[in-house]
C-alpha cells in the first residue's frame, strides 16, 4: 500500500513537468496541508517566548479596536454639542449603501415595512401607536442624528438597535432611508406596504374615538 506521504511525495515531484496541476484539488490539498502543519501555537498553549509563558497576549495598554477608533465623536453618537448632527458624518460608498439596504430589510423592514409606509403584518397586528411610515415630511425634515439616535436607543415600542447595528451600519441603513424618501419607483414588495399602510390609515382613521363630552350617555 502506498502511503499518504508517499503520494504527496510523488505529486510534489511530478508537478513541476505537468503544468495542469497548477488548480487541481491535489495542489489544493497540499496548500491546506501545509497551513495545517505550520507552526503555530494554540490558543491557551504555552510560549516560550514570552515571560508570562502565555501564547495570548493581552493588546498593550491604550490600544483600540478599529470599530472604536471610527466610532467617536459624531460619527459614534450622532450628536455634535449636544444637537443631532445635520447630515450623515461619515462618506457614504454605493456598497455601504447596499449593505445599509439589507441591513433595513433585515431589522427595520419586518416593522417600518419594504418601503418604509409603515404598511408592514407586525404594524397591521400591533395596534396604535403603530411603526409609523419613515416617508413622512415630518421625518424627511428631521436631521440625519435624530433617526441615528432612535436607530441607537429606541423610541417608544420601538427597540434599540445598538447590539445588532454597529455605528457604521446604522448610518449606511439612513443613508438607505433617505434614498426611499426620494424614490419614486417602488419594487412589489414595496407597493404591498404602501397599499397595506393605506389600508391601516384609513381603518385607524374608522376606529379612532372622538372623546365624547362629559355627560353625553348616562
Ligand atoms: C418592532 C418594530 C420596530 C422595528 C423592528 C423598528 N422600528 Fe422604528 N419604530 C417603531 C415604532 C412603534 C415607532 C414609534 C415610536 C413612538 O413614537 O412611540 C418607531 C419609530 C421610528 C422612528 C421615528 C419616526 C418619526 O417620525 O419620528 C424612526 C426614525 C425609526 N423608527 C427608525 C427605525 C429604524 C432605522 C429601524 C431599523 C434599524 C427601525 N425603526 C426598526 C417600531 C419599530
Amino acid at each position: 500500500m502506498i502511503s499518504t506521504r508517499a503520494v504527496i511525495g510523488l505529486a510534489v515531484a511530478f508537478c513541476p513537468l505537468a503544468l495542469a496541476c497548477g488548480d487541481s484539488p491535489e495542489r489544493e490539498r497540499l496548500d491546506f496541508e501545509r497551513m495545517r502543519l505550520q507552526q503555530r501555537y494554540d490558543l491557551y498553549g504555552k510560549s516560550g517566548v514570552f515571560a508570562n509563558h502565555q501564547s495570548m497576549q493581552a493588546p498593550p495598554t491604550g490600544t483600540v479596536t478599529r470599530e472604536s477608533a471610527l466610532d467617536t465623536g459624531a460619527a459614534g453618537t450622532g450628536m455634535s454639542g449636544g444637537q443631532p448632527v445635520a447630515s450623515v458624518p461619515v462618506s457614504l460608498t454605493p456598497a455601504q449603501l447596499v449593505l445599509g439596504e439589507r441591513k433595513f430589510t433585515i431589522y427595520c423592514a419586518v416593522c417600518h415595512g419594504a418601503g418604509g409606509f409603515g404598511g408592514s403584518i407586525v404594524a397591521e397586528n400591533m395596534g396604535p401607536p403603530r411603526p409609523p411610515s419613515l416617508r413622512s415630511d415630518s421625518l424627511a425634515a428631521r436631521p440625519d442624528g435624530y433617526i441615528f439616535d432612535v436607530a441607537t436607543h429606541g423610541k417608544g415600542r420601538m427597540p434599540a438597535y445598538a447590539v445588532e447595528l454597529t455605528p457604521m451600519e446604522r448610518w449606511a441603513v439612513i443613508g438607505y432611508i433617505r434614498m426611499l424618501q426620494q424614490s419614486r419607483t417602488l419594487t412589489p414588495a414595496q407597493r404591498a406596504d404602501s397599499l397595506r399602510a393605506a389600508a391601516i390609515h384609513s381603518s385607524d382613521s374608522l376606529f379612532s374615538e372622538t372623546p365624547r363630552a362629559a355627560g353625553a350617555f348616562p
